[in-house]
């Protein structure tokens, strides 16, 4: 018979509505060897609690995580908080004795990632940090093409995730515009795990970082007719430098939330002398090649929907984040069971610190105008 993981969510609200339509829909992978199914629900606000009761297969709906953690009926829990809350739900779901799923930035701080990275360790427990734009086909594709070779001596790379919708000084402010619920990282928290997912992955840790921040609005609408103060970077530019091949390579990742005309484009670059490679979600089929012959040629690859893991999707179909977001899923069920195989898996608690190791130092770049050196 095939095997059932039972999952919990511990907040219901952007994402965790995210992975219910993921896992309500896992028939879509092709042959996957497991079923996976979303049985608990937490979230302490009602109208959350209330979406999930028309989710079929939710036999558990309650507003204490406590609650979900002490059911024999849940094997892993899926956490989807905002930033201050991570580090504590994330040890209560580890002491619990259940498989974690976190949601990026792995805490608020570094302090936080090291005592769950620490936590997780001790625990034994199988941790994965989420990052899903990794598993569109065209990233599947600018990995490979990086992990060949064969592009020359690399001159730049360029990984970033750029939005848009805070260009409108109308749009209300919710618990990402704030450093207390937020974190001092801001928009690093947000956006950064997407950008360093695949540079870490091949194995391009940043040497040293300059780092630019700006907070562009300081306040925003706060949704009930008064103003509140928003204290968190807005966008990031970080110039780093990594090692590869022996020489250093600059390596510009870019994290913005105001970002003229661009919603949630992930993009990667990676450029030699002798090849190079393009993806952007912008074009979501569309890879782009590059290639020094006698002559140069820049060449469209149109890729249609080839996840890592097979689906009944029609292959010549777009694939879109709620594709991607499936095949995370699946990666990180297939991880989890000891079948990734050499496919792509998710963040790992020791990427995720690495990540927390960058952004702290490009706070310090900021703050005093200067690069700063990483171990
Ligand atoms: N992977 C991605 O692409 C992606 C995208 C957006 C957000 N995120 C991450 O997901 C997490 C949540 O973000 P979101 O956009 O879903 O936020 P959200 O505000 O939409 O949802 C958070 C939910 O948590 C609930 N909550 C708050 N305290 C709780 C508690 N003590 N117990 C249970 N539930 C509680 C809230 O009521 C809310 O419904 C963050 O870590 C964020 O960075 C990831």
């Amino acid at each position: 018979m095939t095997q059932c993981v039972r999952i919990g969510i511990i907040g219901g609200g952007l994402m965790g509505r995210e992975v219910a339509s993921a896992l309500s829909r896992w028939f879509v992978l092709d042959q996957y060897p497991t079923r996976a199914e979303l049985v608990a629900v937490c979230d302490v606000a009602e109208p959350q609690r209330d979406w999930f009761r028309q989710v079929p297969g939710v036999k558990l709906v309650t507003a204490d995580h406590r609650v979900l953690l002490e059911s024999s009926e849940v094997d892993m829990v899926y956490v989807a908080v905002p930033h201050h809350l991570h580090e504590a739900i994330y040890l209560d779901v580890l002491r619990a004795g259940k498989d974690l799923f976190a949601e990026k930035p792995f805490g608020i701080d570094l302090r936080a990632a090291r005592t769950v990275h620490e936590a997780a360790r001790r625990s034994g427990r199988f941790v994965r940090c989420s990052s899903e734009f990794p598993f569109f086909p065209g990233a599947q594709r600018a990995d490979q093409v990086a992990r060949a070779g064969g592009l020359g001596k690399l001159l730049e790379i360029r990984s970033g995730f750029h939005h848009s919708s805070d260009l409108d000084p109308t749009k209300p402010a919710n618990w990402k515009r704030q450093v207390p619920t937020c974190g001092e990282i801001g928009v690093m928290g947000d956006l950064g795990m997407h950008a360093v997912h695949i540079p870490f992955r091949l194995g391009w840790h940043p040497r040293r970082v300059y780092a630019q921040l700006q907070k562009i609005y300081h306040e925003r609408p706060d949704g009930k007719g008064g103003r509140v103060s928003c204290d968190t970077w807005d966008n990031a530019m970080l110039y780093t430098d990594v090692v590869i091949d022996g020489a250093e390579v600059p390596m510009r990742l870019e994290l913005k939330r105001l970002a003229p005309g661009e919603t949630n484009s992930w993009f990667i670059e990676i450029l030699g002398t002798d090849g190079g490679v393009k993806y952007s979600t912008k074009e979501p089929k569309t890879l782009w090649t590059f290639q020094r012959g006698k002559e140069q040629s820049w060449q469209r690859t149109e890729l249609g929907f080839q996840g890592p893991f097979p689906t009944i999707t029609g292959a010549i179909f777009e694939p879109g984040f709620p594709d991607c977001f499936l095949q995370m899923w699946a990666a990180f069920l297939a991880e989890r069971a000891g079948i990734l195989g050499d496919r792509f898996g998710c963040v790992t608690p020791e990427e995720a610190v690495r990540s927390h190791e960058l952004f702290a130092a490009a706070l310090q770049s900021h703050a005093e105008k200067r690069a700063v050196e990483l171990d």
